[in-house]
Order: C-alpha cells, then sequence, then structure tokens
C-alpha cells in the first residue's frame, strides 16, 4: 500500500559528532520518537571530543539506538518509507558510521536514501514546531558553528555572517574548562552563572572591525584567562578552589557572549528587514540567550523563534524532519553518496 505524502515516516539518523541519535517523524513534523545517546561523558575525560573514539562509539551505539526509536515509534522498518542521514558537516569519521549505516538499511529495505546537510538540519528544528514566515534569518549557534543565514524556506539557507575565528560553544566549552567546570560547558556555565553577578566583571565585546555583522569569540576567551591568571602570560591558570567567586566570572562571562549574539543578530535582522529570527544549535539551550533574544527582538518588533532544547542540540529528529522536504523535492541520493567535513 501507499503511503500519502504527508503520511510518510521518515527515519532519520545523526552521528556527525560526539552524539549517536536516530528519530522517527512524520510529515516532516510530527517526532514519533527521538532518541539520542551522548558521548560526552566518554570524551570529559579529554576536556573535548576525541575524534577516534567518537568514530568507535557510535559503531557500537548507532544500531540500538535506531532500534530503540523504532520501538519508541511503534514502527517496524517495514512501515519506513525513507531513511534520512547527516552526511556533512563534521568528523568524518563519525559521519561515515551513520552513512554507512543508513545506505546499508536503505539498500536491504530498497528505500530511498536521503542526505541532510546538518547545519541546514538545526536551522529548519526551530520551524519544526513553530510555523514561521519566509524569508527570515537563522542563528545557528553551537559547539562548531556561529553564523547568520538568510533562510528562505527548509532547504534554502545563504550565509549572511560567521565567526572569525572560535564558535561560541567552543568557548563555553574552553572556559568552563579553565573555571574547572565539566565537559560540555556550556550547560555548566550557564547553572553556574545562575548564582554570579552578570556584571562583576567587564569582559570585551568583540565584533568584526569593518561593521559588517560577525561574531569573534577567540579574544574574549583570552581575557576570561588573563583574569584568571593575571597579566603573567606564563603563570598557571590557578586551581578551581583558589578562583574567587567563579560564579561572577562564568555570569560576566556568559553575558558578553549574549551580548554579542543579541546585538549581532538583531543588527543583521533590521538591516535585511526581517521580522522573524530563528535561534538554534547547542547554545540556543542557554536560558540567559533566550531570554534576552526574546526580549530585545520584542523591543524592536521582531520575533525570536527558538526549538524546545532537546531539539538545539543535536539530534536526529531534525534530520529526519528535514529530509521530509529534501524527499519532497525528489532529491534522494545515491548509494554512492560521501560523507564530507565542510
Ligand atoms: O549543536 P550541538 O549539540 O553540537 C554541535 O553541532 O556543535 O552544540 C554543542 C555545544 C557545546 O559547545 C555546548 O557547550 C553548547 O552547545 N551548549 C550550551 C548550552 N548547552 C549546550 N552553551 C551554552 N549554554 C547552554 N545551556
Ligand atoms: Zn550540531
Amino acid at each position: 500500500m501507499r503511503t500519502e505524502l504527508a503520511e510518510k515516516r521518515i527515519l532519520g539518523v545523526e552521528s556527525s559528532c560526539d552524539e549517536t541519535a536516530a528519530a522517527v517523524v512524520r510529515g516532516g513534523r510530527e517526532v514519533l520518537a527521538s532518541v539520542v545517546h551522548s558521548q560526552a561523558p566518554e570524551h570529559a575525560l579529554f576536556g573535548g571530543v576525541v575524534p577516534e573514539m567518537a568514530g568507535r562509539s557510535h559503531l557500537q551505539h548507532i544500531l540500538p539506538v535506531i532500534d530503540e526509536a523504532l520501538a519508541d515509534a511503534n514502527t517496524r522498518l517495514s512501515e519506513i518509507d525513507a531513511i534520512a542521514v547527516t552526511s556533512r558537516p563534521g568528523l568524518i569519521g563519525s559521519l561515515l558510521v551513520g552513512l554507512s549505516t543508513a545506505k546499508g538499511l536503505a539498500y536491504a529495505r530498497g528505500l530511498p536514501l536521503v542526505c541532510v546537510h546538518h547545519i541546514e538540519a538545526h536551522a529548519y528544528a526551530a520551524t519544526m514546531e513553530t510555523e514561521v514566515d519566509y524569508p527570515c534569518l537563522a542563528l545557528v549557534v553551537s559547539g562548531g558553528h556561529t553564523a547568520l543565514y538568510r533562510m528562505r524556506g527548509p532547504t534554502a539557507l545563504e550565509p549572511l555572517a560567521t565567526t572569525l575565528d572560535d564558535a561560541a560553544g567552543e568557548a563555553f566549552d574552553k572556559v568552563a574548562q579553565m573555571l574547572g567546570l565539566g565537559y560540555p560547558g556550556g550547560p555548566e556555565i550557564s547553572r553556574l552563572s545562575e548564582h554570579g553577578d552578570p556584571s562583576a566583571v567587564r569582559f570585551p565585546r568583540y565584533r568584526p572591525r569593518d561593521g559588517k555583522p560577525g561574531f569573534s569569540f577567540s579574544g574574549l576567551k583570552t581575557a576570561v584567562l588573563y583574569h584568571l591568571r593575571g597579566q603573567d602570560a606564563l603563570a598557571p591558570t590557578p586551581p578551581p578552589e583558589e578562583i574567587e567567586r567563579r560564579e561572577d566570572v562564568a555570569a560576566s562571562f556568559q553575558e558578553a557572549v549574549v551580548d554579542v549574539l543579541v546585538e549581532q543578530t538583531l543588527a543583521a535582522a533590521e538591516a535585511e528587514d526581517f521580522s522573524t529570527v530563528v535561534v538554534t544549535g547547542g547554545v540556543a539551550c542557554n536560558p540567559r540567550l533566550r531570554a534576552r533574544m526574546t526580549d530585545d527582538a520584542e523591543e524592536r518588533g521582531i520575533r525570536a523563534v527558538f526549538p524546545a532544547p532537546a531539539y538545539c542540540s543535536d539530534n536526529a529528529a531534525m534530520i529526519a524532519g528535514l529530509g521530509f522536504h529534501i524527499l519532497r523535492a525528489g532529491e534522494t541520493a545515491s548509494l554512492h553518496a560521501d560523507a564530507s567535513p565542510r
């Protein structure tokens, strides 16, 4: 029996970084199941993702995670209409695990295969739960990316601005490490910041010198380092118990990141006359960013849309969701499809 297009169930597979994820989504929007296995505890010992370990861990977890998603969705593999998988960008060894698995399933069941761009899927996540008018502005802010896009539709993203150096999430992770907090650093810093004074330390707010929209976080990271060590570049970073008012440092750092993200995003929205901004990616889980962006946008007559936190960080629902639109456009991939780190 043929399934109506709007009813098609897509199995999504995501393995671009350190989350092994699978999801079943109907009609591009209705999430029947979304399972995420985070490798964070495995990488925490090293303070960041170890690519070699990530690939091996995906290999161990990918089939159980897919089985769990199908069981949660009360769906048999024979009821799936297509397989969508992240093929770029990401860690190549990690991407290949997801892509090979998806190809195997598609081949065995004779199903269409759809390759999904991870960043486009992050942007799509915001529009999966909330209807938006296109074109709108998308801020994708994660551990690997901090960039603004003109979004003309689910599969049409044009880059407008990016970070000149580090991604915001990377800065959260590095500063957390300096403060003796765990990995990933974003959630740790936002928790500690609740008890801190965001105006205690005036950290610099860097932005591109040419006045165009963009981001820069590496100087901020260095400023936090000098704040902790003093001006002696060779001095060791003090142990966490010797850092005075760690919560104030965390809150002041977070405020600097949020200030830059909000200011640059809303300036770009005004310059391009967008009435909606979607904010997505792991850092979009940050409660301070969500509150400040929402309030400041509202003051300027702009609507800020965020996915639920579970769909901000890496997940496969956004892959299956966007995969539906790619399938609908007839853009299926061949079994020769390749993965790419960029
Ligand atoms: O989107 P994501 O799960 O993976 C990438 O594609 O990079 O983003 C992970 C990043 C990490 O750097 C993590 O520290 C950050 O998102 N993050 C946060 C918060 N939760 C996760 N950053 C700030 N505040 C948070 N609450
Ligand atoms: Zn991501």
